[in-house]
């Protein structure tokens, strides 16, 4: 049974993690090239780099959750979330593969996607994630997947639609599945999160995921191209 005070500290935890997530929109919305997804005029050269950045941290998805939740298992620590978070892993199965082959209906093959420059901010992303999930404080990643998929919910749909709406891009209804999927997902797994985390009292975790939030919500919106159309692509 929760004490009147670990509830509060509870909902304050879950409000901080909240806002964290909300400032993650903003900060997305506030990147030229995300701005103009979200009008539809969006260029492809701009589209393509956004999706080839995601492809390279999407693909490791399945592995930093799912790693998470079986060193959480073998530590003994929080069942629920060891459960939650191998359970998030198996969701993001193949959502690299979305990517690809919206790249693909957009011109490019996987092995110039393959060969395309990371942004700092995937390296930086990856190897944080990584790091919490294999040696650092394993529920850390369930901080990265609710501002990501709060984002999503927000984000995705709308950014699909409205792309498809403009059609600025030529081939654009077919290479939205990333997007398109995400937005109708995302939304019951924010929920779901929210309900499991809810009832998370340990306070070491809760600084944990809020921590791993933040380096997120600094990182992410760095996938785009900075200063939008006028920045120097990354080299190939
Ligand atoms: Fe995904
Ligand atoms: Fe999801």
């Amino acid at each position: 049974m929760q004490t009147q005070t670990e509830h509060q500290a509870g909902a304050n935890w879950l409000a901080a993690l909240d806002a964290e997530a909300r400032a993650l929109v903003a900060a997305v919305d506030a990147q030229p090239d995300a701005r103009r997804m979200l009008e539809g005029t969006l260029d492809a050269e701009g589209y393509i780099h956004y999706l080839v950045q995601t492809y390279h941290y999407a693909r490791w998805s399945t592995a930093l959750l799912g790693e998470a939740g079986h060193r959480l298992r073998r530590l003994g620590r929080h069942p629920e979330l060891a459960e939650l978070l191998v359970q998030k892993g198996e969701e993001e199965r193949g959502h690299d593969l979305w990517l690809l082959s919206d790249l693909k209906n957009l011109g490019w093959s996987q092995e110039q996607v393959e060969a395309a420059a990371k942004s700092p901010a995937v390296d930086a992303y990856t190897g944080w994630n990584f790091f919490t999930s294999r040696a650092g404080v394993p529920t850390a990643v369930l901080g990265t997947a609710y501002v990501l998929e709060y984002l999503s919910q927000t984000r995705a749909g709308r950014w699909a639609e409205r792309m498809q709406a403009a059609a600025a891009i030529p081939n654009i209804h077919k290479s939205v599945t990333f997007l398109r999927s995400h937005g109708a997902l995302d939304g019951d797994h924010v929920a779901e999160m929210v309900r499991i985390l809810g009832k998370l009292t340990d306070p070491e975790d809760q600084e944990a995921i809020l921590f791993s939030a933040r380096v997120a919500r600094s990182v992410y919106p760095r996938i785009f191209r900075e200063g939008g159309a006028s920045s120097r692509p990354l080299a190939a």
